[in-house]
This record gives structure tokens, C-alpha cells and sequence, in this order.
């Protein structure tokens, strides 16, 4: 198991804690294969009633790593993300989050596969996709639009701006926003209650409200198609190395 993505099993909790503070928790193949192999072990394992899933202090996720796709690790069938994508889409067990800091591309689409979302007050959400000139994964094109509206996933998604937990509330995105110094606590606590309910009514109750996965997860593959050439564009290639490089983006030499 990799340093980057921290387990423990405690009070009927399998906690995932992403765990790469140095480069905000953005994500490797290594986490997701981590993550996934977690998330799939916890359906199989009767201790674990519930999942908790956090970042580090001042950070949820800043998404997938973006030398990662420059690196073309997109060209795997197989890769480790898609594995986890369609794991928390599958989860048999109640999924609780505890957003610290940013959470961004993946670290917030993620959150729509779940069942509680909390954040801290400082807390921001990010769908930055279309300013990287890609577009949303995760099956967020199907799950957004069909949890807060078509207006306003358009705005979350075309304007690409990032919004605090207050406003993830009023979009129905989180369940409660906490002060900074209490949300693990608090939201861990959630977890902790779900756990000590009777497991096979969640189960089942879980089994019902996520009803058929097949759309979700041939929205996942749709996506997939469509991202895969665009993360190999030459706009996206040029946002993302400004962005490791620490420049502004430069189109002026691009058909
Ligand atoms: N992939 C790879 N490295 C990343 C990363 C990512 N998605 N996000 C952050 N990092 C790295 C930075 O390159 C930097 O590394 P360095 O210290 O070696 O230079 C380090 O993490 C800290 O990032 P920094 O940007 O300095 O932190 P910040 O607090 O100013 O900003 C974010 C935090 C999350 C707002 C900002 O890092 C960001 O916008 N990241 C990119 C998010 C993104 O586009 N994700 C992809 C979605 S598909």
C-alpha cells in the first residue's frame, strides 16, 4: 500500500484518507489504484459499515495529476482511475467526504458517487474542466445536470469557477458545512453513525437509491472517448505545461 493514500479500519469505518500535501493531494495512478483496491475490499469485508473519505489538512484533492496527463497516462484502457471511477460508482456501503481546502476536477466530481458531503467554511469546489479545454469525467455530465438542474450545472461546468461549501448546500451538492477546526471530527462522526445502523437495511437502502448503475457507468465510457484525444490537444497540452511551469497559457502559436 503507497504513503500517498493512508487506510484504517476503526469503529466499523474504513477510512481513505488522500495523503500527498506537497502537491495537494493531486492524484497518481498509484492513489486511484489504492483507492480502489480499498473501496473494493470494503464491499467484501463485514467489519466495515461505512466509508470515510478525506484529504489532508488545507487540501481534499487538486485533481488528477496533471504530469500525469501530459505524460499520456491516458492511453491505458486499464488505468487505475477509471477502476476507481466506476468503484465509488458501484460502492455497496455508504460513502461520507470531508472536504479541507480545495477540491478540484476529480476531487469534486468524485463527491456526486457519494452519500454525505461535508466541507469545512474555507472549503472550494472546482469543476475547472472546460478552462483546461477538456471536459468532466466521472460520469459528472449525467449526474450533475440530474442533481441540481440543467442552469446550473452549466454554470458550475462552462463558467468553471470554483464555489464554497455554502453554495454546494443550496445546490444540493453537500450535506453541511463546518467550521475548519471541526469538520473531521464532524463529519467522521456521520460516518460513525451510519456504521452502528443495521447493515443490511443500508445496504439495501443504498442498493435502491442508486438504483441502476448501467447509465452512469456508459456515461463514464462516452466521457472517456471524448476526453481521451482532448487531453492530447494542443490547447489542453499547452494549459496544463503553463501550469506546471507557473506561466500564463500562450494560444498565439496554435491553429
Ligand atoms: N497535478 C500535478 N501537480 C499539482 C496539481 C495537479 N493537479 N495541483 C497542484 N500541483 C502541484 C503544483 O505544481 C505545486 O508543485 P511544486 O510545489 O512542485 O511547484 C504544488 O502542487 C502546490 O501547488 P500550488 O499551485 O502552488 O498550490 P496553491 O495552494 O497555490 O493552489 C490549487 C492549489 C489546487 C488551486 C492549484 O494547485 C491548482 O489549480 N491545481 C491544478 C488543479 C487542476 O487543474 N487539476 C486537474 C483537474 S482535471
Amino acid at each position: 500500500m503507497t504513503e500517498l493514500v493512508k487506510t484504517e479500519i476503526a469503529d466499523g469505518v474504513l477510512s481513505i484518507r488522500m495523503n500527498r500535501p506537497d502537491k495537494k493531494n493531486a492524484l497518481t495512478g498509484e492513489m486511484y489504484a489504492a483507492m480502489a483496491d480499498a473501496l473494493e475490499g470494503a464491499n467484501t469485508d463485514d467489519a466495515i459499515r461505512a466509508i470515510f473519505i478525506t484529504g489532508t489538512e488545507d487540501c481534499f484533492s487538486a485533481g488528477n495529476d496533471l504530469k500525469d496527463f501530459l505524460a499520456g497516462s491516458m492511453d491505458d484502457e486499464d488505468r487505475p482511475s477509471l477502476r476507481f471511477i466506476r468503484d465509488i460508482a458501484t460502492a455497496e456501503k455508504p460513502i461520507v467526504a470531508a472536504v479541507a481546502g480545495m477540491a478540484v476536477g476529480i476531487g469534486t466530481t468524485m463527491l456526486l458517487h457519494f452519500d454525505l458531503v461535508y466541507t469545512g467554511e474555507s472549503a472550494r469546489l472546482h469543476f475547472p474542466f472546460i478552462n483546461l479545454a477538456i471536459i468532466p469525467e466521472a460520469a459528472s455530465t449525467y449526474l450533475l445536470p440530474r442533481r441540481v438542474g440543467h442552469q446550473r450545472a452549466a454554470e458550475l461546468f462552462m463558467l468553471g469557477e470554483p464555489f464554497d461549501g455554502h453554495t454546494g448546500r443550496e445546490f444540493g451538492l453537500v450535506n453541511g458545512v463546518f467550521a475548519d477546526d471541526e469538520l473531521i471530527e464532524k463529519a467522521y462522526e456521520k460516518a460513525c453513525i451510519l456504521a452502528r445502523k443495521a447493515p443490511g437495511a443500508m445496504r439495501a437502502t443504498k442498493a435502491l437509491m442508486k438504483a441502476d448503475p448501467a447509465p452512469v457507468l456508459r456515461q463514464v465510457d462516452k466521457e472517456v472517448d471524448i476526453i481521451t484525444p482532448l487531453i492530447s490537444s494542443p490547447e489542453a497540452r499547452e494549459v496544463m505545461s503553463a501550469f506546471m511551469e507557473k506561466r500564463e497559457p500562450d494560444f498565439s502559436k496554435i491553429a
